[in-house]
């Protein structure tokens, strides 16, 4: 008898697990679930690995990464009954007695990161670290300029109109000017202080799209604004630069102070202008479940008035206690938010990505007053390996478009909207931070009909934009500068 099996032979009968066909009895009253880790890594190993080995690529049992699937479809459905129920005369155990829903839920998440790992071991990404690297993806060939370097962490860049250059925001706060291939040494004076501490900072800058006209010439920045006692909330201002200077400088949206938050993670966020509208996100500040919390600010898309008036039909404007400002809810850490190309006012459809924790990262369609869902559903589990819950679907809250299990830590978002890549147009373009990505997403009328990775490990990307001169422009950190991707033969 191989030792494998000797092994599981002689661990089934103290967890009571038994192949149903093997067991001939009722099982004895199974050890209460609680009795076992909740950390997957940890089950995987106790329960699983004896049969499909340490790394998942089979023993007894079969492959779990290899993406051959004998009964089933491979989908989170079918891993989650078959653990739960075993298949009756192969072999495999039911565990449904000794593992509650979440914990099953969570080994699925762990089979999903394991799988793609070994997916992508076997992969080659193209990596245009140098400047005449061209890079041959399947709808276009481009190479990857640099603009700026030497930059702090670069989190946003903006458009001036002409000749006036680029607005490019660092995390610390200092907002730069960039015109004619030179980046100017001193940051815009006078620009707000910001919080910027773990994942706090200058988040976004941006130029109204009515920038050009005479009288407007607004900025918009988006940043974490300190509180009191060491407290932070994000916040969005207006103003102009005049002489190197911001000055006219308004708020357009605070939270109340006693709704800052001391924790430094999840602010958010993005800005999409519509028909004098602006729609901007804010993370869930590290409290989950005040994202369900009406009176909270944090784990919304809000709307406001692009001059800070709230809007007096939002979703919520007429609920007591509600904040106004809310259009959607349920959402953990918003990274990106745009406009899809051609729809505005009552047809306006806004695409934003989000965090999810371990796994469970979202695209999602913002819709007026909808309930995403976090931490109620979410496909990830926590950092930690253990479950948050084994919903991932509940009736009356919505589902995105799809997510990433594992994680890439999605940040930025955009759709491609210029001439300068004609293969491309319409498509989606997605930032990863952990996995250092530029992805490009094609959409078949509001799915996701395919990705495709356009380069991968030449810094944690930021913020994808296209430029009005339908170049892709793209924040990188470590170390921090702004590229852009033009096109070659
Ligand atoms: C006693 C050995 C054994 C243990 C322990 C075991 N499995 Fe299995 N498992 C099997 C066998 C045998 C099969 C059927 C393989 C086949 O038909 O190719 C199977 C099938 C599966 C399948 C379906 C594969 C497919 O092709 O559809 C999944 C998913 C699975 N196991 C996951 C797990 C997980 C997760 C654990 C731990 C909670 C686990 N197994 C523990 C032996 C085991």
């Amino acid at each position: 008898m191989p030792p494998a099996l000797l092994r599981v032979l002689l661990f089934l009968p103290v967890l009571g697990l038994v192949a149903p066909a093997a067991r001939g009895q009722a099982p004895a009253a199974a050890p209460a679930s609680a009795a076992l880790t909740r950390d997957a890594g940890k089950l995987y190993t106790q329960l699983c690995a004896s049969c499909h080995g340490e790394n998942l690529d089979g023993g007894l049992g079969g492959s779990l990464v290899d993406d051959l699937w004998s009964h089933g479809d491979g989908g989170d459905e079918h891993l989650a009954r078959v653990i739960t129920a075993g298949i009756a005369g192969m072999g495999m155990p039911a565990f449904g007695e000794v593992l509650d829903a979440p914990r099953v839920r969570g080994l699925v998440v762990f089979m999903r990161e394991k799988a793609v790992r070994a997916r992508e071991a076997g992969t080659t990404y193209a990596k245009p670290s140098a400047p005449d690297t061209v890079v041959r993806s399947r709808a276009a060939a481009f190479r990857v300029e640099t603009l700026a370097s030497g930059l702090g962490v670069p989190w946003s860049v903006a458009f001036l109109p002409g000749d006036e250059g680029l607005l490019i925001a660092e995390r610390s706060g200092a907002l730069r000017v960039w015109r004619d291939g030179v980046l100017a040494p001193a940051p815009v004076e006078g620009t707000p202080k910001v919080w910027a501490q773990g994942q706090g900072g200058l988040m976004v800058v941006q130029a109204h799209p009515d920038h050009a006209q005479p009288g407007n010439g607004w900025i918009y920045l988006a940043f974490s604004d300190p509180g009191e006692g060491g407290a932070a909330m994000t916040a969005v201002v207006r103003g102009r630069i005049r002489d190197g200077r911001w000055v006219d400088e308004q708020d357009i949206y605070r939270a109340p102070r006693e709704l800052y938050r001391k924790a430094g993670v999840h602010f958010g966020t993005r800005l999409v202008f519509d028909q004098g509208y602006l729609f901007f996100g804010i993370g869930d500040r590290g409290a989950q479940d005040q994202a369900q919390d009406l009176t909270r600010p944090n784990g919304k898309i809000h709307r406001v008035f692009d001059d800070g008036r709230v809007p007096t039909d939002n979703p919520f404007a007429s609920v007591p206690g509600a904040l106004p400002t809310i259009w959607s809810y349920g959402h953990r850490n918003p990274q990106g938010i745009t406009a899809r190309p051609g729809t505005t006012g009552e047809n306006l459809a806004i695409w934003e990505n989000e965090h999810g924790p371990r796994g469970g990262d979202e695209l999602n369609r913002v819709k007026r007053g909808a309930n995403f869902g976090w931490p109620l559903i979410t496909y990830g589990m926590n950092y930690n390996g253990t479950p948050i819950t084994a919903e991932t679907a509940r009736d009356g809250l919505e589902q995105p478009v799809i997510h990433w299990t594992p994680s890439i830590a999605v940040c930025g978002l955009d759709f491609y909207t210029g001439t300068r890549f004609p293969g491309w147009e319409g498509n989606l373009l997605v930032g990863s931070l952990k996995q250092q990505e530029l992805r490009r997403l094609v959409l078949e009328g509001d799915q996701v009909a395919s990705q495709e990775v356009l380069f991968r490990g030449i810094g944690r990307v930021r913020a994808v934009q296209t430029g009005p001169d339908g170049l892709v422009y793209v924040c990188l950190e470590d170390p921090g500068r702004v590229v852009r991707l033009v096109p070659a033969e």
